[in-house]
């Protein structure tokens, strides 16, 4: 059983309208109780929903993050973006960054960092997503790929307090899959040795459900859990919280 202060970051995707607000009354009564404990709720909802769930959250303190932002201090012409100084004056407080499902449509490390610089100047929490496919599991690359993606994405990055790791195992991604305990925990441990000094918080994210729940709390080298398709479900969503903690 943990006692520490863990996060649990939802992250909406590509779903969600004004009538699923009403969904949302079940987390922002629980998120008043003394159930929650010491769990965080981050919410990460599409564009078009910020401002609204800023609105609905308004007396409690889930808080607020964007999907991803584009690399441009600046505003400018980039017809279907937003930048991250635009996201902050959204009232979000986070931004997912480096997800897969936009590193596989080209999002490259480079461009990543220029992303993670940007959002950490405009005073975002950066929410650094990590993950290895499953040809690269394979081919036992996965260290050598999260050490790359961890040293491109986070070059040149001196203050990393405001950086939250997320490994996200591609292959696990809406899969139900996850991996193996003992190795989760390896990998875990890893990322924080690539860290000198003062560590990020890292975040586990790939099919996390309410039952896995239960096996995926063991690790204790984690401070929360980046969550997808559950998250849309309230209950879910709660119910993962309260095992973590249970
Ligand atoms: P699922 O929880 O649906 O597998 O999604 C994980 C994810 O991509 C969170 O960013």
């Amino acid at each position: 059983m943990t006692n520490k202060i863990m996060y649990f970051i939802a992250n909406w995707k590509m779903y969600g309208n004004l009538k699923s607000l009403n969904t949302l009354d079940k987390v922002i009564r629980f998120s008043k109780s003394k159930e929650i404990k010491k769990g965080r709720l981050i919410y990460c909802p599409p564009y078009t929903l910020i401002s609204s769930f800023l609105k609905k959250f308004e007396n409690c303190l889930i808080d607020i993050g964007g999907q991803n932002c584009h690399e441009s201090e600046d505003y400018g012409s980039h017809t279907g973006f937003v930048n991250s100084k635009m996201l902050k004056s959204s009232g979000a407080n986070y931004v997912i960054l480096g997800h897969s499902e936009n590193r596989q449509k080209g999002e490259t490390d480079k461009l990543i960092n220029l992303k993670i610089k940007s959002a950490i100047k405009s005073k975002l929490k950066v929410i650094f997503c990590i993950g290895e496919t499953l040809s690269e599991k394979k081919r036992k690359k996965t260290k050598s790929i999260l050490s790359k993606q961890i040293k491109l994405g986070l070059k040149k990055i001196k203050k990393k307090s405001n950086i939250f790791v997320a490994y996200e195992p591609v292959w696990s991604i809406g899969t139900g899959k996850i991996p193996k305990i003992d190795e989760l925990e390896q990998t875990v441990e890893f990322i924080k040795k690539k860290f000198k000094g003062k560590l990020p918080k890292i975040l586990y994210g790939g099919s996390v459900n309410p039952e896995n729940i239960r096996n995926l709390k063991k690790i204790t080298n984690l401070d929360g859990f980046l969550i997808g398709g559950a998250s849309q479900n309230s209950k879910k969503f709660i119910d993962i919280v309260k095992k973590t903690y249970n």
